[in-house]
């Protein structure tokens, strides 16, 4: 392989004029700087950021530990990250944790051994000693989407209260009473928050939830086929299933076909976080979109403000009602072709409700 010694001869300078242009460092002769960069390409010389990084301590890799790499939500995450991360002049190493609080240890430990700049977690659970004790001693963190209440570290997330206030009231008007819920892992802040933000909205509508009409599922589509089997085998289903996660909501969908009824004749179903393909389901799945990309971004800038010194911000923006046809909506009124916009590139957290 060659090596920076290898350029420095070919160029005629020496080791330390060859570091000085490869740095963009100012004093060095444009003559030199000229035969060094021929002499790189001449050899097709690439630096060395192992070395690098141990003269400097720094990898500028950050490391991103998602809950499952499977569920579009956390996919455009990633992709959010990886690009403000490249803007900034990091790279990421991304570990699934696959919803198993043991991978998610992994990961972590991995990440750390490979002496990433700062972590990025979307915890499975309420945190391993692990995690804990990383941050405890200080190593750059952010939560983002998910978080561990107590730690004293900034948290960038989407708020979807509003958004899901919005969705009961929307169910309520279109003269839907009877409303279940299918949740996430209790261990989740996002599994706890969406079933406690929609008991509370039905509260504001004057509506139970009954016991029966919670199915606790996993964030898996399975469970939330599961759940609504539960829901269409009672003696008085109810009338909408609201799924909190999309993969859930896909698996009611299955359910619900599965049993030669119709959404949103025979059920109504709305979902948590609106992916690509909800608009092209039948019928189009009436979501609660979050700004899933200027959080991954928000989350990048709050990690690179802690490593390189200044103090990270935590975030929480608005989540929005995206309103279509799985929940008995007049698809005249509500079915507009020209805003029929990608939900995932249409991310103004201003909007808080729109109708495609
Ligand atoms: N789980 C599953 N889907 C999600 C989550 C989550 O915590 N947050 C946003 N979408």
């Amino acid at each position: 392989m060659t090596s920076i010694k290898d350029v420095a001869a070919e160029a005629g300078v020496s080791v330390a004029t060859v570091s000085r242009v490869l740095n963009e460092h100012p004093s060095v002769s444009e003559d030199a700087r000229t035969r060094v960069l021929a002499a790189v390409a001449s050899l097709g010389y690439r630096p060395n950021a192992v070395a690098r990084s141990l003269r400097t301590d720094q990898t500028h890799t950050l490391g991103l530990v998602i809950s499952d790499v499977l569920n579009p939500y956390f996919t455009e995450l990633a992709r959010s990250v990886e690009e403000e991360a490249r803007a900034l002049g990091y790279s990421v190493i991304i570990g699934n944790a696959d919803e198993r609080p043991e991978l998610q240890d992994h990961h972590v430990r991995t990440l750390l051994d490979r002496r990433i700049d700062g972590l990025l977690v979307s915890p499975t659970d309420g945190g391993s000693p692990l995690m804990l004790d990383a941050a405890r001693a200080g190593t750059p963190m952010v939560f983002v989407d998910r978080w561990i209440p107590g730690v004293d570290v900034p948290v960038v997330r989407s708020d979807g209260r509003g958004a899901i206030r919005d969705l009961v009231a929307h169910l309520h008007r279109l003269g839907h009473r009877r409303l279940a819920i299918i949740t996430g892992p209790a261990a989740t802040t996002t599994g706890q928050e969406r079933v406690e933000a929609f008991r509370e909205a039905l509260e504001e509508c004057g509506l139970d939830l009954p016991d029966e009409y919670i199915g606790q599922g996993d964030f898996q589509a399975d469970s939330g086929r599961r759940a609504t089997e539960r829901f269409l085998d009672l003696a008085e289903p109810p009338q909408v299933v609201f799924a909190t996660d999309n993969l859930m909501a896909l698996g009611a969908l299955d359910a619900v076909r599965a049993r030669g009824l119709r959404v949103p004749d025979d059920i109504a179903l709305a979902a948590f976080d609106d992916i690509r393909w909800f608009v092209h389901t039948d019928p189009p799945i009436t979501a609660i979109a979050q700004p899933t990309g200027e959080l991954g971004r928000a989350a990048v800038r709050a990690l690179v403000d802690r490593i390189e010194g200044r103090a990270p911000r935590s975030v929480t923006l608005p989540a929005r009602l995206v309103v279509r046809r799985s929940c008995g909506e007049n698809p005249a009124t509500n079915e507009n072709p020209a805003t029929n916009e990608n939900p995932a590139t249409n991310e103004n957290p201003a909007t808080n409700r729109s109708q495609t």
